[in-house]
């Protein structure tokens, strides 16, 4: 096969534990720790992998989640004891993300996932039948079609359960017998599936979700929760939009756009600002519009605007390609965030230094 024909066969996001590949076999092959039964790596190393670092031979792991060690020390050795972890945090605070890559680095396997919504069933985590075989010959564990979490328990590996306060309460509570007796009754065959050692549940939900559904405090007791914070500084936030653009812009074949941190730094900059109610400098009060304006939102805005650039400018990532994508995340509620945004617009940009062709770029969009 050619290489341009694997490059058009290449999955447009690829798995975790296919992208960073190399560096997972690196970490094995540095890793002397002792593994958890059935992980792939040590605590050590996985925690490694999520923070970045150098191997002894000189080999790069690069930083997939930035932010306190803590939390990924924590988290980690959470999936190490009988307790499942619960990922919780505002939107786009790399949850998702996060539960990703610890279940590649762990199990080696990002793929056991259910996805949460309010039509989430009982079988989506346990089990469900092939109507054919089981309308032919009855209920068998042929005719069984296992969950992910079904498969993680019998495998000794990592699930993940995406949005879990989405799940209506009762289907929630299917997990309780999951977590705390390790075994998935099945009634039907007079049998169960007994967790083997190894395996353990990753959970994300959302802040915002309170409510919705909340969690049974039985279930709660099953889970230690890491909250994951928005990024502490700029900076570090700059550098997560800078980082993960450059990721997204090689898999799309966009040019990289290394004069584009300037933009970048004004995007998060405008967003940081928007979302804490008050300008860099501490010295003016605002009103945050009702989006989120998290780093996730900071990335699709520098990434649309990087597509904008290489296909219809000149490669060179200016405020004219952010504006648009800008104004997008922060007007959600076309009444009240397009005054919040007029408002930030005449009395914050138009006054700071350097900013005149942003200024002119958000106006232009807006009128
Ligand atoms: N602290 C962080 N470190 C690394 N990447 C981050 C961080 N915060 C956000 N991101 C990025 O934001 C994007 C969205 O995160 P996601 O996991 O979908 O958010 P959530 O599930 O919390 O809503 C990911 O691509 C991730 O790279
Ligand atoms: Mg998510």
């Amino acid at each position: 096969m050619t290489e341009s024909h694997d490059a058009e066969q290449a999955a447009l996001r690829p798995h975790a534990e296919d992208a960073f590949a190399d560096e997972l076999a690196a970490l094995a092959e540095a890793d002397d720790r002792p593994r958890p039964a059935r992980w792939r790596l040590s605590p050590w190393a996985v925690a490694t992998y999520l923070l970045g670092g150098e191997l002894p031979g000189g080999k790069v792991i690069t930083p997939k989640y930035v932010g306190p060690r803590r939390i990924i020390e924590v988290a980690v050795s959470t999936l190490a004891t009988d307790r499942a972890l619960l990922l919780l945090g505002v939107p786009g605070t790399a949850k998702t993300w996060v539960s990703e890559h610890l279940a590649a680095a762990v199990s080696g396997d990002s793929t056991l996932l259910v996805q949460g919504t309010a039509g989430t069933a009982e079988e989506a985590i346990r089990y469900g039948w092939n109507y054919a075989q089981l309308l032919a010959q009855g209920p068998s564990r042929a005719a069984l079609v296992p969950s992910p979490v079904m498969r993680a328990m019998s495998e000794g590996m990592t699930a993940r359960v995406e949005e879990l306060t989405r799940i209506p309460a009762d289907v929630q509570d299917t997990l309780i017998t999951i977590l705390s007796e390790k075994t998935l009754p099945i009634p039907e065959l007079g049998e169960e599936v007994q967790a083997v050692r190894g395996f353990n549940l990753i959970a994300t939900a959302n802040d915002r979700d309170r409510g919705v559904n909340d969690l049974s405090s039985a279930l709660r007791r099953r889970f230690n929760t890491v909250v994951l914070p928005l990024p502490e500084t700029a900076e570090a936030e700059v550098e997560i939009v800078a980082r993960r653009v450059g990721q997204l812009g090689r898999s799309l074949d966009l040019p990289p756009a290394p004069e584009g941190l300037d933009e970048i730094r004004r995007v998060v900059t405008v967003f940081r600002e928007l979302r804490e109610g008050v300008t860099d400098d501490g010295r003016t009060k605002l009103k945050s519009p009702s989006g989120t304006l998290s780093t996730a939102e900071a990335i699709s805005v520098v990434t649309g605007g990087l597509a904008l650039a290489a296909h219809f400018g000149d490669g060179v990532l200016r405020a004219s390609d952010v504006a648009a994508g800008i104004l997008g995340a922060v007007v959600r509620d076309p009444a009240s965030d397009q005054v919040i945004w007029q408002e930030y617009l005449e009395a914050v940009v138009r006054e700071r230094d350097g900013w005149k062709d942003f200024y002119r770029a958000c106006r232009e969009v807006s009128a």
